[in-house]
């Protein structure tokens, strides 16, 4: 909730030196607006958690000067007749820069770019012992990189990775050609979740413009029906959680679908306080509010540092009955700011059809996911926790709502097929590329688990890899990043 945050710290410093009558009024002011935000929010909180900038470095050299820039680029890269540009947002720091040292660029993905990004953490241990520059790049139509002054159907059509690989490449071009002591630089990109897919995807495309990259936690395989995310979401929770844990969410969630299914609804509406017009007959209002369940869990999985799993285990198990205790969880995860909550289909599709630019990014992605990757996270394994009630066709009827009935199944199928058509899914036949994966990620399962080709760290979940070497670190995880500080050595020589 950093957007509550940060208006709560900008109204204190306006009013500081009032008086206290003031005061008190802008705080109840604030009180009013803080819970205006949080109703309806629950699925973008969720969905901001699962889709959050990959996790900063926690050692940050604060006295570095970061530049934020601006670069013009093609609205579309592939068609001549489109002569539209835009202005991409990215950042510098050039505070170990040599002339002829290498160009280090951190790729943004689904989120807003920020400066610790480039002012800590191993590649910015990598860059230092180069001399090299280092840049984080915003991914179109995320953050402040609008290309066009909304996100209508119509608007949202230039938002595609091979778009945003080509605006990677102009950008490459134009730093060498631009800055001085960089236009016989040697360029190593990284990235995390979808940027890291991003990473193996431009190594792909544009070879000849990286002499390498690592790619945390990269999907590789675009597939419509993710069944895998959630089960290894469950093996996660098993191993950390304990046995007892898994059970008491698999009986807990089964008894609220066996509630719903003994016309019951009406007891689990009240329960877990759902708002009208929430609808315990319809199968989209259900889908939807067990879909949100199991991304509630999914979130703490694939965020995961130490203790988190366990520390919601205890949560569950210290009630005594297993819908008692995934329900007051669940319960909790809503907050309780709000008189009632908003989980039924129509307040998601109206989410999902807000075209102007919000901060909330759940448009833009789910759009990429209709037309380029699938990748729903449903209930189709049973080889999972979370029980039977979110089907693919809950996914693939949002996409047809939010974007246009063209987007049925056929369509998305096809979609799908052509990404992996194009960049060869699972073997991306990409060389100098170091893919690396926490185990405890339910991501990895799209991603190469081979590994003579990847490397699988232990006890460790999304994107966990990209703090400087520490005494903390795991002796995998320390194998790892001394991995790659060597295999960069050897692309710059
Ligand atoms: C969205 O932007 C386009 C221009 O690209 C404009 O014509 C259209 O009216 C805008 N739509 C809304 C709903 O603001």
């Amino acid at each position: 909730m950093a957007l509550v945050e940060s208006i709560e710290f900008s109204v204190f410093a306006q009013f500081a030196t009032m008086n206290h009558r003031i005061l008190i009024g802008s705080m109840l002011l604030l009180l009013g607006l803080t819970q205006a935000l949080a109703r309806d929010s629950i699925f973008k909180r969720t969905f901001q958690k699962l889709h959050e900038e990959p996790p900063l470095p926690l050692k940050q050299a604060r006295d570095d000067t970061v530049e934020t820039l601006w670069i013009e680029q093609k609205l579309d890269h592939f068609d001549e007749n489109e002569i539209r540009t835009w202005q991409m947002r990215y950042m510098l720091n050039r505070q170990y820069f040599e002339a002829g040292g290498p160009l280090f660029i951190f790729l943004g993905g689904e989120w807003e770019i920020s400066q610790g990004r480039i002012t800590g953490g191993h590649m910015y241990d990598m860059a230092k012992e180069h001399n090299g520059l280092l840049a984080y790049t915003e991914h179109r139509y995320y953050g402040q990189s609008r290309p066009l002054p909304n996100l209508s159907n119509e608007n949202i059509k230039y938002l595609h990775v091979k778009q945003a690989l080509a605006d990677l490449a102009h950008f490459i071009t134009t730093q060498k050609a631009t800055i001085e002591g960089l236009a016989d630089s040697k360029v190593i990109i990284v990235g995390g979740s979808y940027s890291a897919t991003m990473v193996t995807w431009f190594k792909k495309l544009y070879p000849d413009l990286v002499v390498g990259g690592w790619a945390s936690s990269a999907p590789l395989l675009a597939k419509v029906n993710f069944v895998e995310y959630k089960e290894v979401t469950g093996q996660s929770i098993s191993q950390l959680g304990g046995y007892a844990c898994y059970n008491r969410i698999e009986n807990g969630i089964a008894e609220l679908e066996n509630m719903f299914a003994t016309k019951r609804g009406a007891e689990v509406k009240a329960m877990l306080k759902l708002c009208e017009p929430f609808d315990v007959n319809s199968d989209l209002d259900v889908w939807t509010l067990f879909s949100e369940i199991s991304d509630i869990f999914a979130g703490v999985v694939q965020t995961h540092n130490t203790g988190q799993i366990e520390g919601v285990c205890q949560k569950i198990l210290a009630e005594s009955t297993d819908v008692g205790g995934v329900s007051s969880y669940i319960l909790g995860e809503f907050g309780n700011s709000q008189k009632c909550n908003d989980l039924s289909y129509d307040a998601i599709i109206s989410s999902l059809l807000e075209s102007t630019y919000t901060g909330n990014i759940m448009r833009q992605w789910i759009y990429q996911t209709c037309n380029e990757y699938g990748w729903y996270q449903t209930s189709g394994s049973s080889d999972q926790p979370f029980g039977t009630k979110f089907p693919l066709t809950l996914y693939t009827t949002m996409c047809a709502d939010a974007y246009g009935s063209q987007y049925g199944n056929e369509f998305i199928n096809n979609q799908v097929a052509a990404t992996n058509e194009l960049f060869g899914g699972l073997e991306p036949g990409v060389e100098n590329v170091y893919l690396t994966h926490g185990l405890l990620d339910p991501w990895h399962a799209m991603g190469i688990k081979d590994e003579s080709q990847a490397t699988m760290i232990p006890n460790y979940a999304h994107c966990k890899d990209f703090d400087s070497i520490s005494d903390s670190d795991t002796s995998e995880m320390r194998a790892s990043k001394e991995r790659i500080a060597e295999l960069v050595r050897e692309w710059l020589k």
